[in-house]
């Protein structure tokens, strides 16, 4: 079910991390494990493993070696992290895991715990180094990029740094403040880098992750979309059998792709669900329907329920009630329209990877992660099996996969959309009208900043309907009506946000659209704030 509205917790909640529960390599021939030692440089780095082709996950650092053994990876990097590796509580590696015989390749941090703990020193309270630094190749190197030049520019960030590599590893490169930049021991496959090969600031970084995976570990390039396809068309054929599946679509990617990719593995045996809530975004309705059934021929259920959700909401105004009330009503609307197929036994849903990964800690065990808006809503008593096909996979890549399997750029390029819909952008009791008048202004905002070719630089880019009004004056006549306000943010995860910069100019033509086209609107306003301190909704 794709966002059964959240009712009231629809902020950062914790869940139990998943990240432990799949033996990945009964999906994946070769992974590679990315070891957290901070979230956000894990995040990076796995995603630059998947840009040169190779499977990664994110695993916390508490792993063991025996967690490590069962999920025979074909290589493990161990990220940066922002800790010193001197201070108490800092987290280290299971000693057991360098005995492995796996491949192993420290970054910042991970290079020096490398050195700390298989006897190497760090020195301490060195001067750090900060941005740019240049890097000397001093020796032959396994992992450092034939082409780049003895003197190259790399990213660093640290404090510390390795002055004596341990015994059996060689250093082969150094800068002016760490004496040990690079350090490698052929012989056990291990090998660390005290900069930053992820950044596009180091212009060889992705050659020394590619020699790494490529050559130190074997790795062939053949993760594609294509083989994340076949391998979850057949895993799906595999779980289902001739059992029957559905799906809520939300008109959001995440749904869509997965209702897609599992349409692509059983056909008929997937119905999917759409609930009009009649809060939905100009157009969007038609367009669900169009693709899905038309276009891709999925069997699917178009339940018109916009004037249950309106007799529901009238004389509503707080917010929380607001997104209870569409939240209970969308579970009753999905439970009676899914209620004839009883015979389902699986639940599709839109899951991506982030929903699951840890964040928000160096050592991997903080659980707070961005709200679970997919999972938050789930009737208590539904006796389906999760099917999440999408749940090893980035935002991306998802889109990435979405195009691959034919779905059309309008929905594979939407910008995220709240469960409760236009009904937490009206401020204020949500009426057929004002929804109407929202959906136009709504429309004006999405379709100029296509025009001026932002669509994709903008994280969503939305309008609100103010529950005020205003004196203004149109011709000769005075009007008393509502500000729209206009709000337009970028960010990475919707964790954190900034106002866009929108150009002045595209600002004045929607203001003007919006005012001549949409009746009862006589100003725009443009939020300017960030999350924190704000919300990226307004309700
Ligand atoms: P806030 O307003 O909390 O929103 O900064 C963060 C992101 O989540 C979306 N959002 C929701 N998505 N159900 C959803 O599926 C909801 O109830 C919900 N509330 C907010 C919001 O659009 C933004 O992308």
């Amino acid at each position: 079910m794709p966002n059964p509205c959240c009712t009231s917790e629809r902020r950062a909640r914790p869940i139990r991390s998943r990240l432990l529960e799949t033996p990945t390599n009964e999906r994946h021939d070769h992974v590679v494990l990315v070891v957290d030692f901070g979230a956000q440089y894990a995040q990076l780095i796995a995603r630059r493993v998947r840009e040169l082709a190779v499977f990664s996950e994110i695993v916390p650092n508490r792993i063991t070696a025996a967690e490590v053994a069962a999920r025979r990876p074909a290589a493990l990097v161990l990220s940066g992290g922002p800790k010193s590796v001197h201070v108490d509580g800092a987290p280290s590696l299971d000693p057991a895991i360098y005995d492995l015989g796996i491949p192993i390749l420290g970054i910042c941090y991970g290079a020096q715990l490398i050195a700390q703990q298989l006897g190497g020193t760090v020195g301490r309270g060195r001067r750090g180094e900060y941005g740019r630094a240049t890097l000397h190749r001093t020796g032959e190197s396994a992992v450092l990029p034939a082409e780049a030049p003895t003197h190259h520019d790399v990213w660093m960030s640290h404090f510390d740094a390795i002055t004596e590599a341990p015994v059996g590893f060689t250093a082969t490169a150094s800068t002016d403040d760490a004496p040990v930049a690079v350090l490698e021991d052929e012989t056990r496959g291990i090998y660390g880098v005290q900069f930053h090969p992820e950044v596009v600031h180091s212009p060889h970084g992705m050659g020394v992750l590619r020699r790494f995976l490529h050559e130190r570990a074997g790795c062939p390039a053949t993760w594609t979309m294509t083989s994340v396809i076949d391998a979850q068309v057949d895993l799906t054929r595999a779980r289902v059998g001739d059992g029957r599946a559905i799906c809520g679509l939300s008109g959001g990617v995440d749904s869509s792709v997965a209702a897609a990719l599992v349409h692509r593995a059983i056909g008929h045996q997937l119905t999917c669900v759409y609930v009009d809530t009649g809060l939905m975004r100009k157009g969007e309705s038609e367009q669900v329907v169009e693709t899905f059934r038309r276009h891709l021929g999925i069997e699917l259920i178009h339940v018109d329920a916009g004037e249950r959700f309106f007799a529901r909401l009238a004389g509503v105004i707080d917010p929380e009630d607001k997104r209870k009330a569409i939240g209970d009503e969308f579970i009753r609307v999905f439970e009676e329209n899914t209620g004839g197929l009883v015979d389902a036994e699986f639940l599709v849903q839109g899951t991506l990877y982030p929903d699951l990964i840890e964040s928000g800690g160096a050592d991997g065990t903080a659980s707070v992660i961005k709200s679970h808006h997919n999972v938050g809503g789930l009737p208590e008593d539904m006796r389906l099996t999760l099917i999440e096909p999408l749940r090893d996979l980035f935002k991306d890549e998802v889109r990435r996969l979405g195009t691959e399997l034919g779905l059309p750029d309008e929905i594979v390029w939407r910008q995220p959309f709240p469960g409760p819909g236009l009904g937490v952008r009206i401020i204020g009791e949500v009426t057929p009208g004002k929804v109407r008048l929202l959906q136009e202004a709504d429309a004006i905002v999405r379709a100029e900043l296509a025009a001026a070719g932002l669509e994709r630089e903008i994280w969503q880019a939305f309008a609100v309907l103010a529950d005020i009004r205003s004196v203004g004056v149109m011709g000769d006549e005075r009007t008393y009506g509502h500000p729209v306000i206009v709000r337009a943010v970028t960010s990475d995860d919707a964790m954190t946000a900034d106002w866009a910069r929108l150009p002045h100019e595209l600002l004045a033509r929607m203001s003007s659209r919006i005012t001549n086209e949409v009746d009862g609107i006589n100003r725009v306003v443009y939020d300017i704030t960030s999350k924190p301190p704000g919300t990226i909704e307004w309700e």
